[in-house]
């Protein structure tokens, strides 16, 4: 999906703040310039956050409703058994649902519908850096929601803490679902909570989803499931680079690997070229040699004990209201409460 016209993008329900194919100052696309520096590296790397076009998000759906995938299934539990407490903490006539890397929304749609029932005025706010899923996400909600305010924005996570920043007069439920805290190393992570932190008025409340440390076997299925989706999903990253950049990846000559790091906590994606190659990237002008065996790193998903979310969130000036969890214990909602101090 090519990025829409202003105009067509507000008809569609959502304003577009940094297409990932805006120009950057030297010329280059951000994504044909984020890919030169990836591959430029050692080892190389590419930003999972690529992956996010049409049709990795298709992808990224089928993924979670694969049986080995239990993030999505365990949070929607923990979503339905919860979302009227979380709401009622919310405690306010006016809300904005705000939905950092919304995605397709499948599990936002249980907090909306009570939300609906339970807050006189809400909005919904979905931020995504892929305008393929904004599309869909916001016809998708407009469908299922009769006179629900929606206004999308697609744009990086930043974009959306610069948002926020300047939109104090409602008081805000942050969503950061799904994980995608997990993308982050624990450095990052504490920056991006302090930003987001800093973005919000004292009392706004956050919604993050964190996947806690748990058997490794179950964490090396999820990523590495039978029917082979997670591996196609990873692989549409070189697709997209085909596709978008005149790319000349094969496919066929590179595979998909997931591990765990036990030290680090983190699931690591990678692809792994299985000969000797060379690729050619039309748009940047630049070839690359693949050694074989050598792995191109495209995702960190980091795990979670219970003392790093304590620890997280009184170093970023948050209050745990409160823990939800699914019956397994495998993944947790963690509710936050901005804390700034009277000055
Ligand atoms: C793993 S999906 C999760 C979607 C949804 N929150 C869920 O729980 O199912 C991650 C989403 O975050 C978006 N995303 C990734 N990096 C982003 C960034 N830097 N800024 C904004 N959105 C981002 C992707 O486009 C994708 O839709």
């Amino acid at each position: 999906m090519t990025t829409k016209s202003k105009a067509a993008a507000q008809d569609a329900g959502y304003r577009v703040l940094s297409p990932a194919d805006l120009s950057a100052a030297h010329g280059l696309r951000a994504f044909a310039l984020d890919v030169l520096n990836g591959l430029s590296e050692t080892p190389k790397r590419l930003s999972s956050r690529w992956i996010y076009d049409d049709e990795g998000s298709r992808l990224f759906s089928r993924i979670c409703e694969l049986d080995e995938y239990y993030p999505t299934r365990t949070e929607a539990e923990i979503l339905r058994n919860h979302t009227e407490d979380i709401l009622k903490r919310a405690g306010t006539d006016k809300l904005d649902i705000v939905d950092l890397g919304a995605g397709d929304g499948r599990k936002t749609n249980i907090m909306l519908e009570a939300a609906l029932k339970q807050v006189k005025d809400v909005r919904y706010v979905p931020i995504d850096i892929s305008e393929a899923s904004m599309g869909g996400l916001v016809k998708n909600m407009r469908g299922k929601f009769a006179g629900l305010k929606v206004a999308g924005i697609v744009g990086e996570y930043f974009d959306g803490l610069h948002w926020l920043s300047q939109s104090n007069d409602r008081r805000n439920l942050v969503l950061f679902l799904g994980s995608n805290i997990g993308n982050f190393n624990k450095v990052q992570a504490r920056v991006f909570l302090r930003q987001l932190w800093e973005a919000l008025n004292d009392g706004d409340q956050v919604l993050i989803g964190f996947d806690l440390k748990k058997d490794i076997e179950l964490l090396l299925a999820a990523y590495n499931d039978k029917h082979g989706v997670t591996a196609a999903f990873n692989k549409n990253l070189l697709k997209r680079v085909n596709r978008e950049l005149g790319g000349d990846f094969d496919l066929a000559a590179y595979r998909h690997f997931a591990t765990y790091d036990v030290f680090s906590g983190a699931m690591e994606s990678y692809i792994v070229s299985l000969k000797r190659q060379t690729v050619t990237i039309r748009d940047i002008q630049s070839s690359f040699e693949f050694q074989e065996w050598e792995p191109l790193h495209t995702e960190y998903s980091y795990k979670y004990l219970q003392s790093d979310i304590d620890g997280l969130a009184s170093n970023t000036g948050f209050k745990i209201l409160d823990q939800y969890f699914d019956n397994n214990g495998w993944f947790t909602d963690s509710l936050w409460q901005v804390e700034k101090p009277s000055l």
